[in-house]
């Protein structure tokens, strides 16, 4: 169970992230529909608008706010957020059945985001229920998910640079491929539980994790640089590019914060 100014932090925290991570997809969805999808662009607009409205109002809140507040806005995000994550799918089949035939966003990206808001939606849950999931278990599903999204990141970039930049492409590749390792590792230990959750395995687990994210994170940062200078051929939105670098940045954070609850339990 978390106490009361925890509970409140960490939604805070929690929603500031995620809801502008919410309004970017709903960018980067409507800049990949056609024109005529007007009903669509409009829809992706609204979500614009309610998830800026929540990121707004988590920022507002102060650490010291009521508990019982934050109970009803994370409630309330909830329900936005389910609201998204309903959009992004039916998006996903509108592509799959061929009935967006032109559009720019790939199937992967959009399966991406609604997987995204899935896991926000999972975290607010557990944040009111006050059910956190036991370390060793958590470890495991913050990378497996994690692991996924950092190596569909590199299939993106990978995808939306210009064929031309050979190099950077075949960065990108060998990037996918490290991620896709590492989430075969992420399974196995996954499949080996409870028996794999022992503390060195863990620790040699998030600290092998640690050095690839580190590495894609910077890869990000030089490809967000040179692209905000126009210095690459691609057709990547810069925002994209600095939204991918935040979401490596975020997953890097939670690895330190295992490490270092793993650290305190293995000196008990
Ligand atoms: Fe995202
Ligand atoms: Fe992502």
């Amino acid at each position: 169970m978390l106490m009361s100014d925890e509970f409140v932090a960490r939604s805070l925290e929690e929603v500031r992230f995620w809801s502008r991570i919410m309004k970017e997809h709903s960018l980067f969805l409507k800049l990949g529909f056609r024109c005529e999808d007007t009903q669509l662009i409009n829809e992706a607009n609204q979500f614009f608008a309610v998830f800026e409205a929540i990121e707004n109002r988590a920022n507002a809140y102060p650490f010291e706010s009521d508990p019982a507040v934050i109970r009803r806005f994370n409630e309330e995000v909830h329900n936005a957020v389910s609201y998204i994550w309903a959009f992004k799918r039916k998006v996903l089949g509108l592509i799959l059945t061929c009935q967006l035939p032109g559009g720019n966003n790939f199937p992967l990206l959009v399966d991406h985001v609604s997987r995204e808001a899935n896991y926000f939606r999972n975290r607010l849950m557990e944040l009111n229920l006050g059910r956190l999931e036991p370390l060793p278990d958590a470890i495991i599903d913050e990378n497996v998910f994690f692991l996924r999204i950092m190596a569909d990141h590199a299939k993106f970039i990978s995808h939306l640079l210009d064929p031309s930049e050979r190099k950077l492409v075949e960065q990108a590749n060998n990037f996918s491929h490290e991620f896709d390792q590492l989430l075969f590792q992420a399974k196995d230990l996954d499949s080996m539980r409870p028996q794999s959750q022992t503390v060195p395995l863990l620790d040699q687990f998030l600290d092998q994790n640690r050095v690839s994210v580190k590495s894609l994170r910077d890869f990000k940062q030089t490809a967000r640089d040179l692209i905000e200078a126009c210095r690459i051929k691609s057709i990547i939105h810069p925002l994209l590019a600095d939204h991918v670098f935040r979401e490596a940045e975020h997953f890097l954070f939670i690895i330190d914060m295992f490490d270092n609850s793993l650290s305190g339990k293995s000196r008990e």
